[in-house]
């Protein structure tokens, strides 16, 4: 399924700066899912055939199109952060127990927990041979302290699922964990393969990671407000699985007993057979923490906004400032 923001992204001034670039790098995964076990090649093309928006490789080609054209290197680092994203998703959805992905069934559904984990195994060394074909320990490094970090994320929210007393610390920790470090990851990676200094690729880096914690902080409001069509997720997941994400932790500061109960008893049975979805979004709107949690998520693009504007103007740049607002306004 092609969303609005991979439909926005694409038609947009971007695609011309990416589009043939995004091509190559389509068919270099499509090169690098094949394994010498039918099954694992299987569920790789699955996964591509799925769609996505494909932001991570957009980001990196757009960061390194700020120095010049895009090199091999640069495409080829495209192709690995993407196949990195799968793999994360393929474990989450294991680890979730999710039933949907891109809309679509997950592979956990279609294969079952072990394949799942496996190919998410498989899909992340094959992420990592490609990357160790540059032969450059600096990228080898970030990618490898990436990984830790998500990992150490996943682990973290589990730790911290179905809990109330979640803090907005405890919620950015995690955001940080499992989208900022990649965004962050991929701009860094789009000024290395470009050549450029540490000072500029620190910048880009810490532009890509507000980005990424807003892109984040958008989903998690989405996945309240929007719809299982447009998500290609069933919407309410996120506090059906056990996760209390920034609206709802927002709501809690102020919920009444009777209130924090219903979502209790959501968390608790997985399910909104007793308290229902459009309870728990009255709550949220009694409290007014989705405008609240978008104010957060905008402090975020202000952030990215201000770093991408020090840079020269050009047409990558340009893009990149359409990046910023894509992921504000996204529906999906
Ligand atoms: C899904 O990321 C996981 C999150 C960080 C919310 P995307 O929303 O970028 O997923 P795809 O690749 O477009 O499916
Ligand atoms: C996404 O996390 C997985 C990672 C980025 C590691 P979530 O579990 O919150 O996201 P969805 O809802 O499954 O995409
Ligand atoms: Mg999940
Ligand atoms: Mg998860």
């Amino acid at each position: 399924m092609l969303s609005k923001l991979r439909q926005s992204v694409l038609g947009h001034e971007i695609s011309e700066l990416v589009q043939s670039d995004l091509a190559l790098v389509e068919r270099e995964i499509g090169v690098e899912s094949v394994a010498s076990v039918e099954a694992i090649t299987t569920i790789n093309q699955y996964l591509q055939a799925g769609g996505g928006k494909r932001l991570r490789p957009v980001l990196l080609l757009l960061t390194t199109r700020l120095f010049g054209p895009a090199t091999d290197t640069a495409r080829r680092l495209a192709a690995v952060v993407e196949m990195i994203h799968t793999a994360t998703l393929v474990h989450d959805d294991v680890i979730d127990v999710a039933r949907t992905r891109r809309g679509r069934p997950s592979i956990n559904v279609v294969w079952g927990n072990h394949t799942s984990v496996l190919a998410g195994d498989w899909l992340y060394m094959q992420a990592f041979q490609l990357a160790l074909r540059e032969r450059n320990f600096h990228i080898l490094d970030t990618l490898i302290s990436l990984t830790q970090m998500m990992v150490e994320g996943e682990l973290l929210q589990l730790e911290r699922l179905r809990r109330l007393d979640i803090s907005e610390a405890d919620y950015m920790e995690l955001v940080d964990r499992k989208t900022a470090c990649l965004f962050s990851a991929c701009a860094r990676l789009g000024a290395a393969a470009a050549g450029a200094d540490d000072a500029v690729e620190a910048k880009l880096s810490d532009f890509a990671w507000n980005l990424g914690m807003a892109f984040q902080l958008v989903d998690d409001i989405l996945d309240f407000t929007s719809t299982e069509k447009i998500l290609g997720k069933p919407a309410g997941n996120d506090l059906r699985e056990g996760k209390v994400t920034l609206p709802m932790i927002y709501a809690l500061e102020r919920a009444t007993p009777e209130e924090r109960q219903i979502v209790e008893t959501v968390i608790n049975d997985g399910n909104y057979e007793q308290a229902p979805f459009m309870r728990v979004l009255q709550i949220l709107e009694q409290h007014r923490t989705v405008p609240r949690a978008y104010e957060r998520a905008h402090a975020f693009t202000s952030k990215a906004r201000a770093l991408i504007a020090t840079f020269p103007e050009s047409p990558a740049q340009r893009a990149l400032q359409a990046v910023v607002e894509l992921v504000t306004e996204r529906a999906s």
